[in-house]
């Protein structure tokens, strides 16, 4: 085992119980395992995270029972496994200490439907159909809207609520949901008592990346990603593929540096301004051919997305990712359960529901939830 992995997963190095910081505010986010993650990932959430590690105690969701909102085929399902393994395999590699967060399976942690359930009467159907993302969601899948997509945004609240969270730092495409969630936060406390805090949304550096066809944001569905799990050679085939100013017939044409993906990729991924300036200044003149340019950002993506891939290699030995996922995901079911008492109690549900708990306790027994 590598000392990066004997100091990071053994059980005495980290707070068992996260919960119980008093410092560290309490964020979660989190993705779908609908693949691996990729340059906009990056860029839109990832380098958010990894410098969000140290201010706020942080709790992943490898969200599965939303990716079946949309896509539940047994093929789909099949792969959750390996996609919930490349995904946190690519957060690590991108810089997330296992030390620190927690990587959970949100189907393993049954409870947070419970908690979805208990929610459902606080927003109405009204308020979940005027959510835009939802109905293209529907569209992009080719299905008719089901009872469980319309609850996704309500699902999303249970998963932020379950663990208390503070900060959620997602993408625009998710604002919406967690707008929901702080009404349902609101709404909860209005009715039951003080039981959740409202959460934030915490923005990332640059919202949305556009894909390497320069057309639309990037998205492995579409075919115009770079994941971060591509070796050197894709990822230099891609770039050398890449859209860049269709009026632009030779080297000696003046080129657009707006809208140009390549310039896009150079501003948010190269470190050297004055290089990247001077670059623009010379495409737009007409005085630099866009191999020259490629050729560059080739270079400026290698410095960024090599030593992820070394920092990757070290977590990628069999059992070292499913093991953090499944104590992950314990500690994430405790806090639900606990996070489920308090909910109860504060509806009112506590004579008959508190005396079976204590009798199940006693007998070490298991009532879910106990
Ligand atoms: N909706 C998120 C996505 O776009 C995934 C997700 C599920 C999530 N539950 C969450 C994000 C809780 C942040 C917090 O894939």
């Amino acid at each position: 085992m590598s000392p990066v992995l004997a100091s990071s997963v053994s059980p005495s190095s980290r707070n068992d119980s996260a919960a119980a910081d008093p410092v560290r505010p309490r964020l979660l986010t989190g993705d779908r395992p609908t693949g691996p993650l990729h340059l906009g990932h990056l860029v839109g959430t990832l380098r958010n995270r990894v410098r969000l590690q140290d201010a706020y105690d942080c709790t992943f969701i490898v969200a599965d029972l939303h990716m079946l909102t949309t896509r539940n085929a047994p093929e789909q399902i099949a792969e959750i496994d390996a996609n919930a393994r490349t995904l946190v395999l690519d957060a690590l590699g991108a810089g997330l200490d296992p030390a620190r967060v927690t990587f959970y399976l949100q189907s393993l942690v049954p409870e947070v439907l419970e908690l979805a359930g208990l929610f459902q009467s606080l927003v109405s159907v009204n308020r979940l159909e005027r959510i835009p993302s939802l109905k293209e969601m529907a569209r992009d899948s080719g299905q008719e809207m089901s009872f469980a997509l319309l609850g996704y945004p309500v699902l999303q609240a249970a998963d932020i609520l379950a663990v208390r969270a503070e900060a959620v730092p997602v993408g625009k495409d998710n604002y919406a949901y967690v707008e929901v969630t702080r009404e349902i936060a609101r709404r909860f406390n209005a009715r039951y008592g003080e039981v959740f805090p409202e959460p934030e949304t915490v923005e990332g550096d640059v919202p949305t990346l556009v894909g390497t066809d320069g057309q639309r944001k990037m998205s492995k569905s579409l075919g115009n990603a770079i994941a971060l799990s591509d070796p050197a050679p894709v990822v230099r085939k891609k770039v050398m593929g890449m859209f860049t100013d269709p009026n632009r017939l030779t080297a000696t044409t003046p080129g657009r540096v707006e809208g140009n993906p390549v310039f896009a990729y150079l501003d948010a991924f190269g470190a050297d301004i004055a290089t990247i300036e001077a670059l623009k200044d010379r495409y737009r003149a007409g005085r630099v051919g866009d191999v020259e340019v490629k050729a560059y950002l080739v270079e400026v993506l290698e410095s960024v997305l090599q030593p992820m891939r070394e920092r990757r290699e070290t977590f990628a030995a069999p059992g070292v990712v499913e093991t953090l996922i499944e104590e992950g995901s314990e500690r994430v079911r405790t806090e639900t359960r606990e996070t489920l008492r308090l909910v109860r109690t504060a509806m009112g549900f506590a004579g008959v529901h508190t005396r079976l708990h204590r009798r199940a306790r006693k007998a070490g027994g298991g009532l879910p939830g106990a």
